[in-house]
């Protein structure tokens, strides 16, 4: 039997991919298409519901985005939100307007139409997430309101022709019963049947991925996080020999990182990986070097340099002389993804963030990237689907210039030692209290700063090391971890008295804004 799909039509709002991932959390498969979509394409995925997604323009703009009003006559159900709602209420024949006052943030909604079977199972009151500057005034013939705001009409339906609308986001965090409200329209409107899987995504990407590549050559550059490691690993799946990893050792990983990493994925999954020890030529270019950004850009044009290296070593190994490699993996995440999917057409394609800045058009290789639809907590689900140990999955980010951006001042031998010791220790007690997973990262930062101790009759005179912990969604903004002061004792007694050279600890009590969450 096939898999149920959900079409998302996309109308250029930020939340869009969210939608989809909604759908996946409730184990349905949905696509999202540009709203451009002729009605043949989304009826070739024979969808059991259609879901049109908000977006940032007026249905009066003269480049409002266009859709083909015709798929409200499909019969298929569909479900407006936000500009979804007011594209519905003016293709119908109602009437849409700027409304009078503007509606951004938190709003609460009242049911009116308890019977509604959208609204089935909730309470008479939400609290929802509202972002809208238009509003429907006089609804299409045969609509009725079930609910609204305040300000302004919050939900419509017209059950007959399978239509419902509401005016607020439920796909957002922010309207906590949202998920509840789009399982109504999945199951009990559309009668989805929750067949989507994790296995399902690793078993189309995996095809596509092979079909796609044929019988090139892949590299691709794994840092041992969650996000390269996954998307490693689907590759692997599709062709493997013809993948080859590169890991490099750029001289400012954690302690051990270089043998577990490789241990991890070589040992137990099989990935073929070339690990470069490249220590040396990183920690000699950043010799001298104190300014944040310089560091940066030194470690970003070593790593571009010992990657090219690599990968013409590799394509000479695999192809002969003068060949060529021509694709390239990437871990790019849809938080990565700057641009969401085109509104004025297919042309207006997506812009990414890579990691590794210009090494794609540089070495003109074609991209692969097969999480560019999925978030963190999705790529970890797909990652346990494969059998992929949970050191590895569950690991915090950790930034790709390393602890090069936690040693403030110069970056010497020495120095990265030192917080690799106490890092090791932060790490180790932070698990051992079972806070390692809820907390987003928690590091030891290694300050230039050097104090005067005490320890057994002697005078010491060392390093300060201060203790960074975050609660965050998407590392954008943070909180500062009131972490319990038994564990920070531990912390602290440990670093002091198990590193020589750091003799005191403080904690950082910044979120973010106003600070990062790298101190550079
Ligand atoms: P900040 O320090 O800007 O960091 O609050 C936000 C998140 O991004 C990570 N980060 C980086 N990741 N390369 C990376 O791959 C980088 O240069 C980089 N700088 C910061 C940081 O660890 C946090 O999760």
């Amino acid at each position: 039997m096939d898999i149920q799909t959900v079409v998302i039509l996309d109308f250029g709002s930020q939340y869009t991919q969210l939608i989809a991932r909604r759908t996946r959390e409730q184990n349905v498969f949905s696509v999202v298409l540009p709203c451009t979509a002729s009605l043949a394409e989304i009826q070739s995925y024979r969808p059991i519901g259609i879901i049109l997604s908000g977006g940032p323009s007026s249905v009066y703009d003269p480049d409002a985005p266009p859709a083909d009003p015709a798929l409200l006559a499909l019969g298929v159900p569909v479900l407006g939100i936000c500009y979804g709602l007011q594209f519905i209420v003016h293709h119908l024949g109602g009437r849409v307007r700027s409304a009078p006052k503007r509606e951004y943030g938190h709003a609460e909604v009242m049911v009116e139409h308890g019977d509604s079977a959208l609204f089935a199972n909730l309470p008479a009151t939400l609290h929802v997430w509202m972002s809208h500057g238009d509003e429907a005034l006089e609804l299409p013939a045969g609509f009725q309101r079930i609910a609204s705001s305040d300000n302004a009409l919050a939900g419509i339906e017209n059950p007959e022709r399978r239509i419902w609308a509401v005016q607020f986001h439920p796909e957002v965090h922010h309207t906590p019963l949202g998920p509840q409200l789009l399982q109504n329209f999945l199951f009990a409107i559309c009668g989805a049947r929750g067949d989507w899987t994790p296995a399902h995504f690793i078993e189309t990407t995996v095809a596509a991925i092979r079909e796609r590549v044929g019988n090139g050559h892949v590299i691709c550059g794994l840092s041992g996080g969650v996000d390269s490691s996954v998307a490693a690993m689907l590759v692997h799946k599709a062709i493997g020999p013809q993948l080859t990893c590169v890991f490099v050792n750029n001289g400012v990983l954690r302690k051990h990182e270089f043998q577990s990493v490789q241990k991890n994925l070589r040992d137990k999954l099989g990935l073929n990986i070339v690990a470069v020890n490249a220590s040396a030529r990183f920690l000699e270019k950043l010799a001298g070097v104190s300014d944040p950004e310089l560091k940066r850009k030194r470690i970003g044009q070593e790593f571009i340099a010992v990657f090219e290296d690599e990968a013409h070593r590799i394509a000479q190994q695999t192809g002969g002389p003068g060949a060529k490699l021509e694709w390239l993996v990437q871990g790019t995440l849809y938080p990565d993804v700057i641009e969401s999917s085109s509104v004025k057409g297919p042309s207006q394609t997506i812009k990414s963030h890579h990691n590794v800045g210009g090494l794609p058009e540089l070495m003109k290789l074609k991209l692969i990237e097969p999480l560019r639809d999925l978030f963190k907590d999705e790529v970890r689900r797909i990652g346990r689907d494969m059998g992929m140990p949970e050191e590895i999955l569950s690991r915090q980010p950790f930034p790709g210039p390393g602890l090069a951006v936690r040693i403030l001042g110069e970056v010497t031998p020495e120095r990265v030692a030192l917080l690799q010791e106490a890092d090791e220790i932060v790490v180790a007690e932070i698990k051992a209290a079972g806070l390692y997973k809820e907390i987003w990262q928690s590091f030891a930062v290694l300050l230039p700063v050097m104090s005067v101790g005490v320890m057994g009759d002697q005078r010491t005179y060392a390093y300060t090391a201060a203790v960074r912990a975050v609660y965050s969604e998407d590392g954008m903004t943070a909180d500062w971890a009131p972490l319990p002061y038994e564990l920070m004792k531990r912390i602290s007694n440990r670093i002091v008295n198990e590193v020589r050279g750091i003799n005191r600890v403080v904690y950082d009590i910044t979120s973010k804004p106003p600070g990062t969450i790298e101190w550079e």
